[in-house]
């Protein structure tokens, strides 16, 4: 594996999923892979979860793993070709990414999409710079249209816990204060499409994301009607993707904060959220600490998908 951005970058889910079982039982059983080998992990953006479970991926890999926050300590770097640099960016991307690099074996990335050009965050400009430049195989920690490990350690979360062959997942909006970016519903539908379960997605109008993501899902606009019967109910907050509206937020209805009202009409659904998760805004303090509520299996799943990854991408070296 040299890059990892999407579901087909997995390949056959059943074998990815047979592997990440493998590695849960016997996260430390593939060092040699991982001696003397290096991994780089860069944030643009914040990060608690992805930091830390990229991290002691690659340490249970035997990998030395080096965390670059740019943002903090290293130069303001310039992303734009063509500018003169006569402001506050001292390095431009073009020479930092060779020379990062020179430093390590595997590069994981995370730089959010920025909500001013559309067609900037949907080429994952500064991810597909890190691929064309670095020389290293890369992986998304979050770029601007997808979030796969997120995804990929929910497609775990759903295999271990689901009660039947076909379970109906649904993939619910829910109001927040902030406008935030569609990578994590994107790389969910991604997936949700690649695998063995009926999905349907639920928002209010004006929310489409990208038909390259949504595919075939069912849209069920009628928040009540997409839960009933659902198997897992993933709770997300994205803003507008549809132009004029990209970026921002057109909608702020409470009546869409996952409760126990919604949860009432599922089939005794389990609650999922990516985290960190605004409580009572995406979901109410009742059902996240329920029984039914996944978050923190979901967020320890982390940790294998992050391996799976760096322990393909180690082997195609
Ligand atoms: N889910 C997730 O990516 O969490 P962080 O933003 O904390 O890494």
């Amino acid at each position: 594996m040299k890059t990892f951005i999407r579901a087909k970058d997995l390949g056959n889910f059943q074998e990815a999923l047979q592997e990440a079982f493998e590695v849960k039982k016997n996260r430390f059983g593939y060092q040699h892979l991982g001696k003397n080998k290096t991994l780089l992990i860069v944030f643009f953006n914040s990060s608690l979860r992805t930091r830390l479970s990229t991290q002691k991926a690659g340490m249970n890999l035997g990998m030395n793993t080096i965390v670059l926050d740019i943002n903090q300590g290293a130069w303001k770097l310039e992303t734009e070709r063509g500018v003169v640099m006569d402001g506050d960016k001292t390095e431009h991307i073009l020479e930092a990414i060779p020379v990062m690099g020179n430093y390590c074996d595997l590069i994981g990335v995370r730089s959010f999409a920025q909500f001013e050009n559309k067609a900037y965050d949907y080429q994952e400009t500064i991810l597909q710079q890190f691929i064309q430049y670095s020389g290293r195989p890369v992986f998304s920690m979050e770029s601007a249209t997808a979030h796969p490990l997120q995804a990929f350690a929910d497609l775990i979360t759903i295999e271990e816990y689901r009660k039947k062959p076909h379970p109906k997942v649904v993939m619910s909006w829910a109001p927040h204060p902030k406008a935030l970016p569609q990578a994590v519903p994107n790389s969910f539908a991604d997936f949700m499409n690649e695998a063995d379960v009926e999905f349907v997605i639920t928002h209010p109008k004006g929310y489409e994301l990208a038909p390259e993501f949504v595919r075939n899902a069912h849209i069920e606009y009628d928040q009540m009607k997409a839960f009933e019967g659902a198997d897992f109910v993933y709770a997300k907050n994205w803003a507008a993707y549809q132009d004029p509206n990209y970026g921002k937020i057109i909608c702020t209805d409470r009546s869409w904060t996952v409760s126990s009202r919604q949860m009432a009409v599922t089939n005794n659904a389990y609650f999922m959220h990516c985290l960190p998760v605004r409580r009572n805004m995406i979901v109410t303090d009742e059902v996240i600490e329920s029984p039914q509520s996944l978050v923190i299996p979901e967020a320890a799943n982390r940790e294998i998908s992050a391996e799976v990854v760096i322990k393909r991408m180690l082997e195609s070296l």
